[in-house]
């Protein structure tokens, strides 16, 4: 399928990542469909688009009497057929279960059109392994967003073993459509691109607070005064390029050896889990939290959170 022959879409499961992703699609001027397995999701993911929507046209990243358009654009459904059937371009932002995944993929090829995309929003599993029931592979692909996905401008469009060229295509040409920074990731290693950078950074932030090395607000007060504030703008190669190359290899030499490089989880947050710790939810994380935590505040923290966001992505990537 081509850019010009996709009219509607359909998002598959509308916690987290779906209703965001909907949202998304809807800005981009496109009718979608999202669809749950629970009535009292869609009613909350259709309130939480209103209002990110809201956000958006306070921040002037859409015009104010967009809102209704937009929002016209949507509708939600807990019937599968009657979401897919007419749909040119599927995503399924289901739970991260294989078989959930496999089964989901085979009960919508027997409804959509047979030349309608299916993409997945797996973080973790094969492409190859979700779509084994689905038929006429060649239209499968992974379009991997980043929370939350109605702000986060890249998307890692991801090639499998059975990706046709011109569905891989046809994805990114999308995603570009719709304003998302979509990037092409020719080989299906587990991870993709940016969570195995993200997990070597993070193997060896944990490691370094383990030790003791500094304090949680002293690691992330470097990190975002420092590589953070210079990768948002340009990025690690052009980083490289402007450091010298020459210097890099110098200093790759000379620390990769002490740097950690273990294979096991780490134990920083072992002993945090272990001791029920589990972050913002549970009242404390690195950080502590208020001891009676509520479902409003951590709605609270999620919108401060998207506003800091929102001025960044005005910043970077619309002015
Ligand atoms: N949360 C993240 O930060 C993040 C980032 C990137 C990718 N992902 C991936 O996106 C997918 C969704 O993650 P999430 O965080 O939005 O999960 P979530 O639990 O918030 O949402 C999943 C939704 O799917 C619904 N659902 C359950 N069974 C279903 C079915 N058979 N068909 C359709 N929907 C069904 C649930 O009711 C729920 O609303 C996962 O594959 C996850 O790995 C998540």
């Amino acid at each position: 399928m081509k850019l010009e022959e996709i009219h509607k879409i359909s998002v598959l499961g509308a916690g987290i990542m779906g209703h965001g992703i909907a949202q998304s699609f809807i800005m981009g001027g496109y009718p979608v469909a999202l669809y749950d397995i629970q009535d009292s999701v869609l009613k909350r993911a259709k309130t939480h688009i209103e209002k990110n929507l809201r956000l958006f046209a306070e921040f002037g990243l859409i015009k104010e009497d967009e809102i209704g358009p937009c929002l016209h654009r949507l509708s939600t459904t807990a019937d599968l057929r009657d979401c897919v059937e007419e749909s040119d371009f599927i995503l399924e932002a289901a739970p991260e279960d294989l078989q959930l995944k496999q089964r989901l993929f085979g009960e919508v090829t027997s409804y959509c059109k047979k030349d309608a995309i299916l993409a997945s929003n797996t973080s973790s599993l094969r492409l190859t392994d979700i779509g084994t029931q689905a038929r006429e592979k060649g239209r499968l692909v992974t379009t991997h967003w980043f929370n939350p996905p109605h702000i986060v401008p890249t998307v890692e469009v991801v090639k499998a073993e059975w990706t046709s060229e011109e569905t891989f295509e046809t994805a990114y040409a999308l995603l570009l459509k719709i304003k998302k920074v979509p990037v092409r990731i020719n080989k299906e290693l587990p991870g993709f691109l940016i969570n195995r950078i993200q997990m070597a950074m993070a193997r060896e932030i944990l490691d370094l607070y383990e030790k003791g090395v500094a304090s949680a607000e002293d690691i992330d007060r470097a990190v975002r005064g420092s590589i953070g504030f210079r990768l948002a703008s340009i990025g690690p190669l052009l980083t490289m390029d402007l450091g010298g190359l020459n210097l890099w290899f110098n200093v790759c030499k000379n620390l990769f050896p002490l740097i950690n490089s273990s294979t096991e989880a780490p134990k920083a947050l072992k002993q945090l889990t272990l001791q029920g710790l589990d972050g913002i939810k549970s009242g404390q994380g690195f950080y502590d939290y208020t001891r009676d935590f509520s479902q409003e505040e951590l709605d609270k923290a999620v919108h401060e959170r998207d506003k800091e966001f929102l001025n960044r992505l005005k910043k970077l990537y619309f002015e």
